[in-house]
């Protein structure tokens, strides 16, 4: 992806302070580890890449909030973002390894924890598992309502964590269905979380507007990889100009509602609105 690259834990800490320069005071990590297991065990390793890069990152600029993402395919060798059993996820199987990964998260001083796996009943597993430790303030923003989509190829490319079998469907949701989004949303809530967020965006402002009307929680929208790089791609061919798309495109997401954008523009925009 153009702009965006793997990062050891040393560069991570000169690209915080160059954000923080920019005015931007949030990041959200994803990992990728040295080896990668059936069980996708350095996810929760206590020295496990993300749990280092969060120590650095809270050491370094303790201002910066810190997001970890929590999921199990950047460290699966099959890919998938659960534990693998007659070649399809098994959800209830994967809850107690998801709930060790977030704890190890917070353990390591993450803001705020950010479930994409999309098991059902992970937010509430998670939720116990913290409280249980004494970490009753720290917020959940679930990836609730995270469609399969074709948009996250980049990212997959990016982050060497696409399936080597199958595809996500039995876990992700289907794009042609609206209304299952605000279920998913509900049940999210009643489990403890505190932010909810649309994945992809684009492609999903009607689904954010219903959320941002029909619930009273930040909506937040990850503007994906795919999305980018359809921008960056049309702008190098010199058909688009790049910035002006790329303003369209995240005042129609801040438009549709969204309280809270993640954005691999984040540094473009930020040069903009700064300037
Ligand atoms: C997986 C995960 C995905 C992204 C981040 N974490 C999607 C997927 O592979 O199914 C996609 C992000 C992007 O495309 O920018 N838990
Ligand atoms: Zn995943």
């Amino acid at each position: 992806m153009p702009g965006c690259y793997q990062q050891s834990i040393d560069y991570v800490i000169k690209e915080i302070k160059e954000l923080q320069s920019l005015g931007i005071n949030n990041v959200i990590l994803f990992g990728i580890p040295d080896k990668k297991d059936d069980l996708g065990s350095s996810a929760y390793s206590e020295n496990g890449i993300i749990q280092n890069a969060v120590k650095a990152i809270k050491d370094a600029v303790p201002s910066m909030i810190v997001i970890t993402d929590v999921c199990l395919c950047e460290y699966t060798s099959h890919g998938h973002c659960g534990i693998v059993e007659d070649k399809d996820v098994n959800n209830d199987k994967t809850l107690s390894l998801l709930s060790n990964q977030a704890l190890s998260h917070v353990r390591a001083g993450a803001d705020i924890i950010a479930p994409s796996d999309m098991m059902d009943g992970r937010i509430s597993i998670i939720r116990e598992a913290l409280e249980n430790e004494g970490f009753i303030n720290t917020p959940i923003m679930s990836y609730a309502v995270k469609y399969a989509s074709a948009f996250y190829g980049p990212f997959r490319e990016a982050a060497e964590s696409a399936p080597k079998f199958g595809d996500r469907k039995t876990y992700q949701m289907d794009p042609a269905n609206r209304r299952e989004a605000m279920r998913e949303v509900i049940l999210d809530l009643e489990e403890g979380a505190d932010i909810v967020m649309v994945k992809p965006a684009l492609s999903y402002l009607d689904i954010i507007s219903d959320i941002k009307d029909n619930s009273f929680v930040p909506v937040a929208a990850y503007n994906v990889s795919g999305e980018y790089s359809l921008v960056k791609a049309a702008s190098k061919m010199g058909w688009i100009d790049e910035q002006k798309v790329m303003l369209e495109i995240l005042t129609s997401i801040k438009r549709a509602g969204a309280d809270i954008i993640i954005t691999y523009f984040a540094k473009d925009v930020a040069r903009i609105l700064h300037s």
